[in-house]
């Protein structure tokens, strides 16, 4: 595919075809879920016409094939982040259920009173919540690395923090307010200098930027198939292999298992330890299938047309009078986010309008509220890029905040 793709990528998605409010659908609210395009939505359907079976049991034929959809979906995902191997892949609901898969599994049973957690300002309610939990119940301590003005991190304190007894850190790779991207490489190799287990928060990451877990070398890495055009309910927890091995399970059942008796049972080998119960298979293909379409386009080409946009954003939106964006002067952004405030007016205002033009934002504290709280403000208005967005849309949001401030005032 050529980069001019980006031309008529809107007829790949079936969602833009229809008028919203009596208006083409101008749809910038990426960064909480995505599109879905005809390929991935063909693939689910195809699952449930031709192959709907249970998996890892048949010995009939479509059970065969659905469980080979459904495992060559494994390895492509972790073709897609570069895994060693794709039993390094557990399936998950989401990013969240990954995260509390390890708090509830590695970090439960390796942390011990008087540790502590090293995590940011900047997490989302995913990252922080089931630490706080863990860290209540085992008498852990929470660290937190703050985060300047431009919406980056501060890390010349980063030592003091790994000499309190640090065990475990816990970050986002980008962040979903600001789309500030983390130097994680750098942080991860200077974490294992002292002997830290790291665990990266990949949810906004992994859909709009290469990514390569290896050369990362995160011990664990999760992320969820919505916010990449997959299917809901399918998300991804990377870890490294011997890391698994030595894991208890999370949640115990059928699947996970190798053997049973009344009184005892033996745990299947990674990553099927950690999936029990029926999985979200048509969610899996689905999400396999995403993967081939982003590949398709190229991960690079998907980061540059969102920070070309970005900057158009940017240019377009200095026309407007008291318009502040969160993190502007930040120099290392993703550009798939522009986090907002206009005026005094009131976020869902402003969301309530844009919505009469058929334009979808997100207004709120997008699931991050100490960083709300940082910034000094409850909420903010939050547009964000994807593949199938142009600079059209741009111009049309711009037009919806003319007609916003003609509104309130
Ligand atoms: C940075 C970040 N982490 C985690 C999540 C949680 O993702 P999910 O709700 O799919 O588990 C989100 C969702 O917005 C996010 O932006």
């Amino acid at each position: 595919m050529s980069s001019d793709i980006f031309q008529d990528i809107k007829n790949d998605f079936p969602i833009f075809s229809n008028q919203i409010n009596g208006k083409d659908f101008v749809y910038l609210d990426s960064a909480a879920t995505t599109q879905k395009p005809n390929d991935v939505i063909d693939s689910v359907v195809h699952y449930y016409k031709n192959c709907n079976s249970n998996i890892h049991r048949g010995i009939y034929s479509i059970s065969i094939e659905a469980t080979e959809l459904y495992e060559d979906a494994r390895s492509n995902i972790g073709k897609f982040i570069n895994a060693k191997s794709s039993h390094e892949i557990v399936f998950t609901r989401n990013a969240t259920e990954a995260v509390n898969l390890v708090a509830n599994t590695w970090a439960s049973q390796n942390l011990k009173e008087g540790d502590s957690i090293i995590l940011t300002e900047m997490e989302h309610h995913s990252n922080l919540v089931p630490w706080q939990i863990l860290a209540k119940k085992l008498n852990l301590k929470l660290n937190f690395i703050e985060i300047q003005p431009d919406g980056e991190l501060i890390l010349d304190k980063l030592d003091n923090l790994f000499q309190e007894n640090a065990k475990f850190l816990s970050l986002t790779h980008v962040s979903n307010v600001l789309g500030t991207i983390n130097p994680i490489k750098d942080i991860i190799s200077k974490a294992h200098e002292h002997g830290i287990t790291t665990l990266v928060d990949a949810a906004q990451s992994v859909p709009h930027m290469p990514v390569d877990v290896q050369d990362l070398d995160s011990d664990f890495f999760v992320f969820s198939g919505h916010k990449m055009l997959g299917p809901s309910g399918i998300g991804v927890l990377h870890a490294k292999k011997t890391l698994l091995e030595n894991m208890e399970p999370f949640l115990y059942g059928g699947d996970m298992i190798s053997n049973v008796s009344l009184r005892e049972a033996q745990w299947n080998d990674v990553p099927w330890k950690f999936e029990a119960g029926t999985p979200n298979i048509a969610g899996a293909i689905g999400l396999g299938k995403a993967v081939d379409y982003l590949n398709q386009i190229g991960m690079d080409v998907i980061h540059k047309h969102e920070q070309e946009l970005y900057n158009y954003a940017i240019d377009r939106f200095s026309e407007l009078k008291d318009f502040k964006i969160f993190g502007l002067e930040n120099k290392h952004s993703t550009g798939g986010v522009i986090s907002f405030s206009y005026s005094d007016f009131h976020p869902h205002d402003i969301a309530t309008i844009l919505d009469g033009e058929s334009i979808a934002v997100r207004a709120g504290h997008h699931c991050a509220q100490p960083l709300m709280e940082k910034l000094g403000v409850p909420a903010t208005t939050r547009a964000s890029f994807y593949v199938y967005n142009d600079t059209s849309d741009i111009d049309k949001l711009f037009n919806g905040l003319q007609k916003v401030r003609s509104v309130l005032t």
